[in-house]
C-alpha cells in the first residue's frame, strides 16, 4: 500500500506516475476510483487524460454515465522500462462516474462486459463501489481523501 497526502500540483503528478507504472494486464485495465464528493476523483482522470496525450477536454461524465476518448499514441511518450505498458498500448480511455447508478446492471446494458475483455482499454470509474459487484476482484483501487482545501490524500492498493 503507497499512501502520499500532497497538494494540486503534486497530485497531477502522482496521476502521471501512475499511468506510466500500469504494468500490462490480460484484459482492459480497470482502475476504480474511490472517495466523497470533491476528494479529487475526476481531477485525476484528467490528469492521467493528459499523461495519455489526450487533449480533448475531460469533463465529468455524471450524466452520460460513460465516456471514451481516444488516446493520441503520437503525442505520448515511449517505453517506461523492462516490464511495463508503454502507455500508447491503450487505444482508448473509457471514463465512467457510476453515482447515478441504482443498480451495477445500467452499466452491464453499456456494453461495459465487452469493455472488460480488451487489453487496449484503460477503464477508469469514478464511485467505483457502486458497481463493484461487476468490477473484476482485482481491479486497481485508489481511494482519495480530502484533508483540506488543498490537500488530498491518495491511498494506491
Ligand atoms: N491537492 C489536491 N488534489 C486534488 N484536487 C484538489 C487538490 N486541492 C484542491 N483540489 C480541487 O478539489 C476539487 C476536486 O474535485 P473533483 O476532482 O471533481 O472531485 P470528485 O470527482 O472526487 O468529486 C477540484 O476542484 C480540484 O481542483
Ligand atoms: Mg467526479
Amino acid at each position: 500500500m503507497d499512501t502520499t497526502t500532497c497538494n494540486l500540483e503534486e497530485f497531477k503528478k502522482e496521476a502521471k506516475r501512475f499511468i506510466h507504472e500500469l504494468a500490462p494486464a490480460r484484459g482492459a485495465t480497470v482502475v476504480g476510483l474511490y472517495g466523497n464528493l470533491g476528494a479529487g476523483k475526476t481531477t485525476f482522470v484528467q490528469a492521467a487524460a493528459k499523461a495519455l496525450g489526450i487533449s480533448e477536454t475531460v469533463n465529468s461524465p455524471t450524466f452520460l454515465i460513460q465516456k471514451r476518448y481516444p488516446v493520441n499514441s503520437l503525442e505520448t511518450p515511449g517505453s517506461h522500462g523492462a516490464g511495463t505498458l508503454k502507455v500508447r498500448d491503450f487505444e482508448t480511455l473509457v471514463h465512467i462516474d457510476a453515482y447515478r447508478l441504482k443498480h451495477s446492471r445500467e452499466l452491464q446494458a453499456l456494453r461495459f462486459e465487452e469493455l472488460l475483455k480488451d487489453p487496449r482499454n484503460l477503464i477508469l470509474v469514478e464511485w467505483a463501489d457502486k458497481v463493484a459487484d461487476i468490477l473484476p476482484k482485482d481491479h486497481i483501487k485508489i481511494f482519495f481523501e480530502f484533508v483540506d482545501e488543498r490537500t488530498r490524500t491518495l491511498r494506491f492498493t
